[in-house]
């Protein structure tokens, strides 16, 4: 039965609320954890869907998880074992749920030198090829053929290579790292995605004997050895969530201070938030925002990181749809990510879309009405204005939702929102 959320608008949100670990962090450690027999925990692990997915095709290999609660209530503890592993990643359907069933390529390549993978799903925000992680698997010695639907890729051992990104992609980044810490010889990167998850994952891997220097910079250097050991790992705060709820703070004129944070994995966002009006504070694991009035228009182009994340695009055009004069918001990274615009629109939304640009003409108010989530953050972006309308919003097709945000209803009605969810 699929379910929704029923959102009473207008409440203004206030309180303290702690932010889960990275799904963006998680997933590749997952992946990681078969470049080892041992076993591998990762702790404060977020209840996603994405996450139940990735462990479902893990079990398809062969592989031991363990999923069990937090003895702090902070989501599960994950423990991954993988004495025997198969090469094949099966069923299609379970590969094709979500985009990072790409990062099992890295790793199986790099433990068992072959992998038969089918194409990776994920949001559908525009064309997202896998060209960049093909190309840096090739560069390190394996052979890519991609027939019938399917990759497959063979390499005796993968060898240490010179990898120049034409693009910072994370997913490629990642996966070059996670093929070549196995590899005979040094592998450089060059030109690599900068993102925190990226170094967390170099975390966990030096953690289980890999040599990784540099990850978060440019270039990342992999010295390639013989074999990895078991490690335990707590991954860091989702930055995407964490903003996610900075923003309802802003569109809801609201005080809310968020812990479990990073504050410098949030600059761009705080940048603008501030620009936008609002008084933002930050401690050493925390950030406060507090927004008096209606928020200023603010113009922003989505980059890489440190840039303003193209993640947290969907969620700033509602603050924008509510703010006073005319936002420019333009997005470098996806071709189709203004999902949320037509649904923001029957809310009341004055949202021109020019090319890469959307023109966001803020109105005084928002109304309640029945939209539908496309993907995940522009799902997160209806909630907002759902929080920030007059009257009832009713969100169809939540499930997006729940396969990147932990408990995102249970955290705003902390904050004092009214959301429920229901069925049919
Ligand atoms: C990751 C994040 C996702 C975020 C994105 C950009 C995870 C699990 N997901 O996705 O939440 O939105 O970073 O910050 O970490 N590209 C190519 N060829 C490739 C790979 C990518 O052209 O082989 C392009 C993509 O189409 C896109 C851009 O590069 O335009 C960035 O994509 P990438 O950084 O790879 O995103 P993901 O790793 O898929």
């Amino acid at each position: 039965m699929p379910e929704r959320l029923v959102i009473a608008g207008g409440r203004r949100l206030s309180g303290l609320v702690r932010t889960s670990s990275a799904k963006n962090a998680v997933l590749p450690m997952m992946a990681a954890a078969l470049l080892t027999p041992d076993e591998c925990t990762l702790r404060e692990v977020p209840r996603l869907r994405d996450v139940e997915v990735m462990g479902q095709i893990l079990t398809c290999l062969g592989v031991d998880v363990l999923a069990e609660p937090d003895p702090l209530g902070r989501g599960l503890t994950l423990v991954i074992r993988s004495p025997n592993l198969s090469t094949h990643v099966c069923p299609e359907w379970l590969m094709g749920e979500m985009r990072s069933s790409i990062f099992l390529m890295g790793a199986l390549l790099g433990r068992l030198g072959q992998v038969d993978v089918a194409y990776p799903g994920g949001c559908s925000i525009g064309p997202r090829p896998i060209d960049l992680h093909l190309y840096g698997l090739r560069a390190l010695g394996a052979r890519v053929e991609e027939r019938h639907g399917r990759i497959q890729a063979q390499a005796r051992r993968l060898t240490g290579c010179e990898v120049h990104l034409e693009l910072p992609s994370v997913g490629a980044t990642e996966n070059i790292i996670l093929a070549a810490v196995l590899a005979a010889g040094t592998t450089t990167i060059r030109n690599p995605a900068k993102e925190p998850e990226i170094k967390d994952l170099a975390h966990l891997l030096n953690a289980m004997g890999a040599r990784i220097r540099g990850a978060g910079g440019d270039p990342v250097v992999i010295e390639g050895v013989e074999g990895l050991h078991g490690a335990a790992h707590t991954p860091i705060p989702d930055r995407i969530e964490a903003g996610t709820l900075l923003l309802a703070t802003a569109v809801t004129r609201g005080e809310v201070t968020i812990t479990n944070v990073i504050p410098k994995h949030h600059s761009a966002l705080l940048t603008k938030l501030r620009q936008a009006g609002a008084l933002v504070e930050t401690g050493p694991d925390c950030v406060m925002v507090r927004m008096d009035g209606r928020p200023a228009a603010v113009d922003c182009r989505t980059q890489p990181y440190p840039g303003f994340p193209t993640d947290l695009q969907p969620p700033l055009m509602s603050m924008c749809a509510v703010a006073d004069g005319t936002s420019v918001i333009t997005e470098n990274i996806y071709e189709r990510r203004f999902n949320q615009a037509e649904e923001l629109r029957k809310m009341g939304a004055n949202i021109r879309i020019e090319g890469r640009s959307a023109i966001v003409k803020g109105v005084d108010r928002l109304y309640g009405a029945r939209v539908r989530v496309h993907d995940l953050r522009a799902g997160a972006a209806l909630v907002l204005a759902g929080l920030a309308a007059e009257g009832t919003t009713l969100v169809e097709d939540v499930f997006h939702i729940d396969r990147g945000y932990d408990g995102l209803e249970r955290k705003l009605s902390c904050l004092g929102a009214e959301v429920r969810r229901t069925r049919g």
